[in-house]
């Protein structure tokens, strides 16, 4: 399956490696196979340890003198926490498994990487954000990704002030990579590579100009959708750790997140995600999250663009992380006007105008080269250049990533082309293309051919892409979707934001079309990509922003915010409700003012895996926490200070379900809250006890418990909403049903 235009690059690339190793399996022994593992073993140590030196002699006890141990182990993680990634055959891997310290030993897996206008669409125009740059400039946003292209305009350091001195980070750039008071710190973890710079991906580039990148104004592509591009808040500082080269290894994840906690980073942006649901203890982006978390730093993860592989598809689950979902606030109209006056749609980005109408030329009559199938596709070298002549070349073919079909089109000197849409377009929404092209849906190419059969000239215009804005963001389908397949009484995913063709900063020399990736003639500095890769950046830029209002705000209240005050959706576009977009589309403005925030300690993560048995217990372990679970501290995960709330029930029965929230006043200090619930059309009753919060001070907390009962009447889901509203702040949170066939399912499975 075809993936979003920046995973393509990446499956492209795995596809490559996967056959160099299959080569690499025949060549060597098969029982000294060595591959990449990590071990992790949890927090490190209090006191006085020194980390690389127990991992060498960890190494040492494997039967390797000094030399050898320091060649096989690649990577100490010793900063954030303790663990180290090293060459492993299986022998040893059993060995290791059971030596005292270790929490996990899994293979270091390879990951995928998952716009002007789409900041002022949530609310957040440039002069909100430009209020007080002394703090603003004080946030420091992590950034995991394949790099950045330091030259780009958007990582200007012009008129910002000193360095914060709370950066304890470092410019390790490498070749041809200097750092300035914008873009603040570089690593990069690759063995081969030499530079943090994003050589020749342009993901990272892209990313990063949009969770934390100057304003630049007049950017646009090929004059669509001009207008600044910028971060969420332009003087936030930028410290850039490369882990992903063509592809990204678990291991370098993780040195990104061991150094990005380390230097002292507020936000941590990952535009990564796994393809599948993976253990917590064998997840790196579990694991440095984690601890990310734990120094109160915000880990902001793309759902994943696995959305058309259903419900429960996002590998983003942890309730110590944000997850965001994509959405999409606009389209972009390719029109193609056939001479008859008749309008289609082109499913494609075309940054190319057609000053007059040209004639169509089906494939079929400009070839004597070749056979009929062959000339109808338009196969290379079938075509007669005298015959195009200049006008349109139709032909009957699925455009794909890897069809010849531009480089025969512009060899033939065709004005333009006109192909059939494939699934990944009707998937993923239009791509940029590097001549002009109708991209059409089958019966729109049918009745081409029809019109080219009629006697009267036929002639046809491809005109300019352009924008058309639309008035309720929709979810697209390659969004990753919940529920949580680890934690089911968690709600996943979080919340959603723009990640529909999206513009932002490229590597000027590289194509942004991918039909044409080896062009040396189209570039641009700026292109539009979609994904949640790019839906994640907005909400970084989303938390510096309120972070920038609110310095002593923790990162749960932060989030919290950002959720209980999120637009909702409209429900005809979106029909997998919250399961596509979480609490809906964020509006930063109104976060800011949240009245009330659900807040979640690293001490409540820790009651919460007590809640949760034996699988619990491991998750402990996995985490380090020394103490045993004592009795009466548990808490069961729905009942953890999540601003949402979901459980699964029985089929076939009703059913009472409770949950119990704190909520803690950072709005006014003498307020009095009331409880409003909304239960649409579900057979279910809601009742909030107090239904009626009164505070006297700021930071006060006042605890509730909302139970829910309700009949079984034949549906998969039921959502509702609990809203709490003091006639100024309205704090809403989804409450969310599952029914399921048979409750044992629900138990969580997949933690060791
Ligand atoms: C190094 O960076 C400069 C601009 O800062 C650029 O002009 C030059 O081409 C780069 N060299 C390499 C080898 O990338
Ligand atoms: C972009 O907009 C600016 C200001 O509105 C205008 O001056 C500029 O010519 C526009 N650029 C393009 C390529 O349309
Ligand atoms: C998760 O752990 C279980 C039990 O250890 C194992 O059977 C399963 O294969 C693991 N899943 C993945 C995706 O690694
Ligand atoms: C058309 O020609 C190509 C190459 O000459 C050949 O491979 C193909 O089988 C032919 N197709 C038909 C339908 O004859
Ligand atoms: C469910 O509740 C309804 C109405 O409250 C009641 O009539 C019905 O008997 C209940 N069904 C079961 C299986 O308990
Ligand atoms: C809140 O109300 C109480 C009693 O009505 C009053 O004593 C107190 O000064 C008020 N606090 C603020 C900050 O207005």
């Amino acid at each position: 399956m075809t993936r979003s235009p920046v995973v393509v690059d990446f499956l492209y690339f795995l596809s490559v490696l996967f056959v160099s190793s299959v080569i690499g399996i025949s060549l060597e022994s098969l029982n000294d196979q060595r591959k990449v593992y990590i071990v992790y073993m949890g927090s490190l140590p209090e006191g006085e340890y020194l980390a690389r030196d127990h991992h060498i002699s960890m190494m040492q006890a494997l039967g390797h003198n000094k030399i050898m141990a320091d060649e096989k182990l690649i990577r100490s993680y010793t900063r954030s926490f303790n663990g180290f990634a090293a060459n492993l055959n299986k022998k040893e891997l059993s060995i290791l498994r059971v030596m005292r310290g270790i929490v996990s030993v899994f293979p270091s897996q390879q990951f995928q990487a998952q716009t002007t206008r789409s900041w002022d669409y949530i609310g957040m125009s440039l002069k909100d954000v430009s209020q007080n740059p002394n703090v603003e400039s004080d946030i420091i946003i992590g950034h995991l990704d394949a790099g950045v292209r330091p030259e780009s305009h958007s990582f200007s350091d012009h008129g910002l002030g000193p360095i914060p001195t709370k950066w304890k980070g470092a410019c390790l750039g490498g070749k041809n990579f200097t750092c300035n008071k914008k873009l603040i710190g570089a690593r990069f973890y690759e063995l081969l590579d030499t530079s943090a710079n994003d050589l020749t991906i342009g993901h990272g580039t892209h990313t990063a100009s949009t969770a934390a990148g100057r304003a630049i104004k007049n950017s646009n592509f090929f004059g669509i959708a001009n207008g600044t591009v910028r971060g969420g808040v332009p003087s936030t500082r930028l410290a850039v750790y490369k882990v992903c080269n063509s592809f990204c290894d678990g291991h370098n994840i993780l040195a990104g997140f061991d150094d990005a906690i380390a230097d002292n980073v507020d936000i941590i942006t990952i535009s990564i995600s796994y393809n599948s649901i993976q253990n917590i203890s064998d997840n790196v982006i579990s694991i440095g999250s984690f601890h990310a978390m734990e120094k109160d730093i915000l880990t902001v993860n793309a759902a994943g663009n696995l959305g058309s592989s259903g419900f429960g598809s996002t590998a983003s689950i942890e309730p110590w992380i944000f997850t965001i979902g994509a959405s999409a606030d606009r389209t972009i109209n390719n029109k193609f006007i056939l001479g008859n006056g008749r309008t289609l749609m082109s499913n494609a980005v075309n940054g190319f105008d057609m000053s007059t109408d040209k004639k169509l030329v089906y494939g079929r009559s400009v070839s004597s080269r070749c056979n009929e199938s062959f000339s109808t596709q338009c196969t290379l070298d079938c075509i007669d250049p005298h015959l195009v002549n200049g006008n349109i070349l139709v032909c009957d073919i699925v455009i794909t990533t890897s069809s010849d079909i531009f480089v025969t089109a512009q060899s033939v000197g065709a004005s333009g082309v006109v192909v059939r849409e494939g699934e990944d377009l009707i998937i993923y929404g239009p791509k940029i293309v590097p001549m002009p092209t109708a991209i059409l849906k089958n019966s729109d190419f049918q009745y081409v051919k029809s019109y080219l059969k009629s006697k009267i000239v036929n002639s046809a215009r491809i005109i300019k892409s352009e924008i058309v804005l639309n008035h309720a963001p929709v979810v697209p389908s390659f969004s990753s979707k919940g529920p949580n397949t680890i934690f089911p009484q968690i709600f996943k995913p979080d919340i959603s934001a723009p990640g529909v063709n999206i513009l932002a900063a490229n590597l000027r020399e590289k194509s942004p079309s991918e039909y044409a990736s080896n062009s040396k003639t189209f570039h641009s500095s700026y292109t539009f990509m979609t994904g949640t890769s790019m839906a994640c950046p907005h909400v970084a830029g989303a938390v510096a922003y309120v972070k920038s209002k609110h310095l002593d705000w923790s990162a749960s209240a932060i989030k919290s915010s950002l959720m209980t005050t999120a637009r909702n959706m409209n429900f005809h576009y979106n029909i997998d409700d919250e399961l596509g977009h979480g609490a809906g589309y964020i509006d930063p403005m109104k976060a800011i003012h949240p009245g009330l925030v659900y807040e979640t300690s690293k001490e409540d993560y820790f009651k919460m895996f007590c809640g949760l048995g034996p699988e619990g217990v491991k998750l402990r372990k996995i985490f380090r926490r020394k103490k045993k679970c004592m009795k009466g501290i548990e808490t069961s995960p729905k009942d953890l200070n999540y601003p949402a709330m979901t459980s699964s029930v029985h089929k076939n029965s009703n059913f009472t379900i409770s949950f119990f929230r704190t909520v803690t006043n950072v709005g006014h200090a003498n307020s009095t809250y009331n409880a409003q619930v909304s239960t649409g059309d579900n057979m279910v009753y809601i009742n909030v006890v107090p239904n009626v919060l009164s505070f006297v001070n700021l930071k006060e907390k006042k605890s509730f418990l909302v139970i829910v009962t309700g009949n079984w009447l034949n549906q998969d889901h039921v959502s509702c909403s609990l809203i709490w509203f003091d006639g100024t702040h309205k704090i809403e949170l989804n409450l969310a049903m599952k029914y399921e066939e048979d409750l044992d399912l629900l138990n969580i499975s997949h933690i060791s």
